[in-house]
């Protein structure tokens, strides 16, 4: 399970650790936990920018998210699958975990990571994508949401009996950052 705050740089990370993976031979399969959200709302008749689907009303989102959950339950199996995700998203009504009781217990993770990199710099990078609806980038508020993450990871933690792997995706290092947790990811499945 591969977590980090929009615009930490998870997917330019998982990316990457896809390349590293192909490379050496190992079967390894990324899902985006927000792709198959979105895929699934899709379905149900409520189209729209992945940017949009938090500010949907909370049960909504929790069907969805259960729907999604389900979904990538069913593919595993497939060699060893990488979920890319959050572990809370900000909604209108408050921080809410990505990953609650239930998403756990369906994916059963053996590894959590929490991808991270200064605040300065992830502000930066939610100002330079221009593509995407981020939310504010005030450094301080990023700083309080990787905080909000760890201690989210050490529930989860406990929850799923899982080690939490940080990893930092600092300016310039996606590759180091990869190979840090295509390693962690051999070492845990012993691949
Ligand atoms: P998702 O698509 O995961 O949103 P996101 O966090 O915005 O993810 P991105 O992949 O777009 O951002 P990123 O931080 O990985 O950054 P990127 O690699 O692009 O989720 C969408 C939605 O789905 C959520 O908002 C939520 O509603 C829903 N969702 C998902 N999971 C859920 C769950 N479990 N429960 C409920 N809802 C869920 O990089 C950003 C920029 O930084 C790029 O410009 C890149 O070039 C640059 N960059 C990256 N690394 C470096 C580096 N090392 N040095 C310099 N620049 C870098």
């Amino acid at each position: 399970m591969v977590t980090g705050i929009p615009g930490v740089g998870k997917t330019t990370v998982l990316n990457e650790l896809q390349d590293l993976a192909k490379q050496n031979r190992v079967g390894l399969n990324v899902l985006n936990f927000g792709t198959i959200m979105n895929e699934i709302m899709r379905e149900l008749g409520k189209q729209m920018n992945r940017d949009d689907m938090r500010a949907q009303d909370i049960e909504s989102q929790r069907k969805v998210q259960e729907l999604a959950a389900n979904e990538i339950s069913n593919r595993a199996g497939q060699g060893i699958i990488v979920v890319d995700t959050h572990m809370f998203v900000k909604t209108a009504v408050g921080m809410w975990a990505g990953l609650p009781q239930s998403v756990l217990q369906k994916l059963n993770p053996r590894l959590l990571v929490l991808v991270e990199a200064e605040p300065e710099q992830i502000a930066a990078r939610r100002r330079g994508d221009a593509d995407r609806k981020r939310e504010g980038a005030l450094a301080a508020d990023i700083g309080f949401d990787l905080e909000w993450s760890r201690a989210t990871a050490a529930a989860s933690a406990i929850a799923t009996g899982a080690p939490v792997k940080i990893i930092r995706n600092d300016a310039g290092s996606q590759k180091q950052a990869a190979q840090e947790l295509f390693e962690s990811i051999r070492k845990m499945v012993g691949a």
